[in-house]
């Protein structure tokens, strides 16, 4: 019996196997205990003689049983050690990783040069009422410069009468601001606003920075000076050339548009160079002027004491003219195609 154990033991291979043959051998009806049981009829004398040979053969049994386990046991561990090796030496495999989106690299750019010339970053709601976003800048309901800006404008009337919008540009948080700091003020605002107009350069949302400086005895010249360092620290160029023209916004008087000379090299729009110069034209890139006395009165402060300066500009225009865009709409689209093609993928 114990040779053929022997054999069938080391044959198993698998757990469910070794039991099916502990049970047969060793279980209440397995052949070895029927050996054990044929002692209790034995005479002394032959009891004497066979009881230690029955008992080394449980004893065999069990023994081979318990060593054919811990082998296989073991083995298992050693193929599952085996398939869960770690090379710690191999490359990672290559992640596609984000990166910051042109408007926001370029409002972290803005927001940075400003902090330098001691501007805070101010915020206000995009979906503005009537109010801010047009009485308070000079612009009454009957107003034409209000048919300008394509408004959405939301069915519901708001509480106060004014009808609810969304913003159309970031001229409210300038008495925004006024009315809940006072003077001075010097801060930016960045942020979306909205108009009801898409093509290659308009998309119905799009980004503007606002600048407003309030103070005593501040005059164009502040503007001038604080636009040409601004510019020239944003397009990291020494050689950028301003051409102040007369505008009109109701909430500045007198109002200037600026444009920066700029070249086309490579099919592309270089900001440098006076727009005047051979091969050179001018672009406009914001608006600005000093803040009508109106504003600053209904904003709450004393047009007497306090004047200051204002501008906005499009951030998404600055982007592409700083990183050689040429479609506006795809700024939108959230294709990391054009993200990287235009060196913004980490
Ligand atoms: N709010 C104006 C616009 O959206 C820009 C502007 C801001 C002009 C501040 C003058 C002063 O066109």
């Amino acid at each position: 019996i114990e040779a053929e154990a022997r054999t069938r033991i080391s044959e198993a291979e698998s757990l469910g196997a070794l039991e099916t043959l502990r049970v047969e051998y060793l279980g209440k009806q397995g052949s070895v205990s029927a050996l054990l049981k044929t002692l209790g009829k034995m005479s002394p004398e032959e009891r004497q003689e066979k009881a230690p040979k029955i008992q080394g053969l449980r004893q065999a049994v069990a023994g081979a049983l318990a060593d054919r386990k811990q082998a296989m046991e073991a083995a298992e561990l050693e193929a599952r050690l085996a398939a869960e090796t770690l090379d710690l030496s191999l490359p990672e495999p290559a992640e596609p990783k984000g990166s910051v989106h042109p408007v926001s690299q370029v409002m972290d750019e803005l927001a940075e040069i400003f902090a330098d010339l001691g501007f805070a970053v101010a915020t206000g709601p995009e979906i503005e009422d009537d109010w801010y976003n047009f009485t308070a800048l000079n612009m009454p309901e009957s107003h034409p410069a209000r048919a300008m800006h394509d408004t959405f404008y939301f069915p519901d009337q708001a509480p106060k009468g004014g009808r609810m919008l969304l913003r159309t540009h970031t001229s409210p948080v300038q008495v925004r601001t006024m009315m809940a700091e006072g003077a001075p003020v010097r801060i930016i605002a960045p942020g979306r606003v909205y108009r009801s107009d898409s093509d290659a350069t308009h998309t119905p949302m799009f980004h503007q920075i606002e600048g407003l400086v309030i103070d005593r005895d501040i005059h164009l010249g502040h503007l001038k000076w604080t636009l040409e360092t601004f510019l020239k620290a944003f397009f990291e160029r020494d050689d950028i050339v301003l051409r102040l023209r007369p505008s009109y916004f109701p909430f500045t008087e007198p109002s200037v548009e600026v444009d920066v000379g700029y070249s086309v090299e490579k099919g592309r729009r270089v900001v440098g160079g006076s727009g005047d110069a051979p091969g050179h034209a001018w672009m406009e890139v914001l608006g600005s002027g000093m803040v009508n006395r109106r504003v600053i009165e209904m904003s709450g402060l004393d047009p007497d004491e306090w004047q200051g300066f204002a501008f906005g500009t499009g951030v998404d225009r600055l982007a592409m003219l700083k990183y050689g865009m040429d479609d506006l709409r795809a700024f939108f689209d959230g294709d990391v195609r054009w993200m990287a093609h235009y060196g913004f993928s980490a």
